[in-house]
C-alpha cells in the first residue's frame, strides 16, 4: 500500500474533505496533520451532511481507523462535542480513532485571546476566533499543555499553572479581562481525560508499524497552500503550515514514506477573511460563485470571496509541495457562465511577476484569458467523456498549463458526484 498526501492548493474549503471520504474507500488509516477546529470539513452521504472540525473526514468508513496527529490543536470541549455528536448518528467511533500524545490543548484562553487581538489589532487577519494562532504560540514558547500531559497529574497541575501565570498576566494587564482560574481549565482536562483519555497514544510509532504493515495511509491537510505560514500570504494565513512540511511534521512520517501528494483545488478559488486575493471575481461574478458554490464558511457561516482560477498560485502550489496529482472539485458551480476566466500570469508595473512573494499579491494585476463556458447541467456526468465539449477543455487547458494529471473531477457535493479522468 502506500502513503498518500491531501493538500488543499488554494486558500482552504477546496472540498478536501469530500474528497477525503472519497479516497478513503481505499485507504486503511486517515490522519489529520496540523491545524484545528478553524478547518471545516463537510462531507456530504446520502442527502445527509456532516461537518468536522478536528475528526478526520474518513471517519463515516465504519472500518477505518482515524488519527488526529501531533501536528494537530486539539480543543477538547469541541472534540468531545464532535464525538458525541457522531455517536448520536449513530457512528460508534471511539474505538478507531486515536489521538497523539503530543498534540497541543487549546484552552479558553487561547480563544479569548485570538478574539481580543482580532479586535484590537489594526491590521485585522480575519480568524476564525478559534484559539488557532495563540495555541501555536504557546507551543513554540514552550508553554502549551500536550495532550500526553494528562497521565501525570503532577506535571500536569505543573504546567497548567505555569501558563496560566504568563496568560492571565496578558489578560488583565493588556487587555483588562479577568483571569481564567486553575480548577476551571483542569476541569476541562480532567473530563477530557475521563472521556478521551484511553484513545490517547504515541500516533507516530502507531503510523510508522501500519507503514512497515503495508497499510494505505491518507494524511489530510486542513486549510491550504496558500494559508501556509511560510509559503502563504503572510500575515493573512493561519499559524501551521498546511503545506507537504507540515504532513511530515504533524504526523512524524519521514519523506520517504509518501508515495503520493494530491493537490485538491475548486474549478475556481474562494478565500475567507482578509488577505490579497489577486483573481477576485468582480462583485457580480463573486456573487453568482457565491449562491452556485454555496460559498459560506462551514466552520464561521461567513460568506466567502470568490473568484477565477489561478494558475501562477496553483503552480507554486505544485512546486513547493511535489503535488503529482490533482483533484478538480466544484465544476458544476462554473455551469451557466458565458465566459469563465483563467489567470495565466500577474502583472506588476508593466512585467509579468508569475513568481511573485504571495505576501506581495496585494501589488499584482491578473492577466486572464476567457474561455467558452457551457450550459448544460453537469451533475450527472460520472465520467471525462460525458462532460460538455467546452468543461473538457477547460480541465485540458489547466492540465496542459499545470502539467500535471488531473485524477479526480467533482461536479456535486455527494459522495457519488466524484470521479477519475
Ligand atoms: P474543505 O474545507 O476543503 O473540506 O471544504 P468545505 O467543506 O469547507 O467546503 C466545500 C463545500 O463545497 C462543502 O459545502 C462541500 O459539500 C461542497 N462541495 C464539495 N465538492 C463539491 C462539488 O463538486 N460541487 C458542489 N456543488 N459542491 C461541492
Ligand atoms: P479548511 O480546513 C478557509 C483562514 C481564516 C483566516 C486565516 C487565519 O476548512 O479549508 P485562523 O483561525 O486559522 O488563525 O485564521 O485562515 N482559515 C481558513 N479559511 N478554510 C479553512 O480551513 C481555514 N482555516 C483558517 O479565515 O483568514
Ligand atoms: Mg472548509
Amino acid at each position: 500500500m502506500s502513503c498518500t498526501v491531501a493538500i488543499g492548493a488554494q486558500w482552504g474549503d477546496e472540498g478536501k474533505a469530500k474528497m477525503i471520504d472519497y479516497l478513503t474507500r481505499d485507504m486503511d488509516i486517515v490522519a489529520r496533520y496540523q491545524g484545528g477546529a478553524n478547518a471545516g470539513h463537510t462531507v456530504v452521504v446520502d442527502d445527509k451532511k456532516f461537518v468536522f472540525h478536528l475528526i478526520p473526514s474518513g471517519i463515516l468508513h465504519e472500518d477505518k481507523v482515524c488519527i488526529i496527529g501531533n501536528g494537530v490543536v486539539l480543543d477538547p470541549v469541541e472534540l468531545l462535542e464532535e464525538i458525541a455528536l457522531l455517536q448520536k448518528k449513530g457512528y460508534d467511533i471511539k474505538h478507531r480513532l486515536i489521538i497523539s500524545d503530543c498534540a497541543h490543548f487549546i484552552l479558553p484562553y487561547h480563544k479569548a485571546i485570538d478574539s481580543l487581538m482580532e479586535n484590537f489589532s489594526d491590521e485585522k487577519i480575519g480568524t476564525t476566533m478559534r484559539g488557532i494562532g495563540p495555541c501555536y504560540s504557546d507551543k513554540c514558547l514552550r508553554i502549551g499543555i500536550r495532550t500526553g500531559d494528562i497521565f501525570d497529574i503532577e506535571t500536569l497541575e505543573r504546567r497548567v499553572t505555569a501558563a496560566l501565570k504568563i496568560k492571565n498576566q496578558q489578560l488583565e494587564k493588556i487587555y483588562g479581562e479577568p483571569p481564567f482560574t486553575f480548577d476551571e481549565i483542569m476541569e476541562i482536562l480532567l473530563e477530557f481525560k475521563e472521556k478521551a483519555g484511553s484513545m490517547v497514544v504515541n500516533t507516530q510509532e502507531y503510523l510508522h508499524n501500519a507503514i512497515k504493515d503495508g497499510k494505505g495511509i491518507l494524511l489530510e491537510g486542513a486549510q491550504g497552500h496558500a494559508l501556509d505560514i511560510d509559503h502563504g500570504t503572510y500575515p493573512y494565513v493561519t499559524s501551521s503550515s498546511p503545506t507537504i512540511g507540515g504532513a511530515l511534521l504533524g504526523s512524524g512520517l519521514n519523506a520517504f514514506d509518501i508515495d503520493n501528494v494530491i493537490g485538491i483545488t475548486k474549478a475556481y478559488v474562494t478565500r475567507v477573511g482578509e488577505g490579497p486575493f489577486p483573481t477576485e471575481a468582480d462583485e457580480d461574478d463573486s456573487e453568482r460563485l457565491r449562491v452556485n458554490g454555496n460559498e459560506f464558511g462551514s466552520t464561521t457561516g461567513r460568506p466567502r470571496r470568490c473568484g477565477w482560477f489561478d494558475l501562477p498560485l496553483m503552480k507554486r502550489a505544485i512546486q513547493i509541495n511535489g503535488m503529482n496529482q490533482l483533484a478538480i472539485t466544484k465544476l458544476d458551480v462554473l455551469t451557466g457562465f458565458e465566459k469563465i476566466k483563467i489567470c495565466i500570469g500577474y502583472d506588476l508595473k508593466g512585467g509579468r511577476a508569475d513568481n511573485i512573494c504571495p505576501s506581495k499579491f496585494s501589488k499584482v494585476k491578473p492577466i486572464f484569458i476567457e474561455m467558452d463556458g457551457w450550459e448544460e447541467n453537469i451533475s450527472k456526468c460520472r465520467s471525462f467523456a460525458d462532460l460538455p465539449k467546452n468543461a473538457q477543455d477547460y480541465l485540458n487547458f489547466i492540465e496542459d498549463e499545470l502539467n500535471v494529471p488531473i485524477t479526480y473531477i467533482s461536479v456535486g457535493p455527494g459522495r457519488d458526484y466524484t470521479f477519475k479522468k
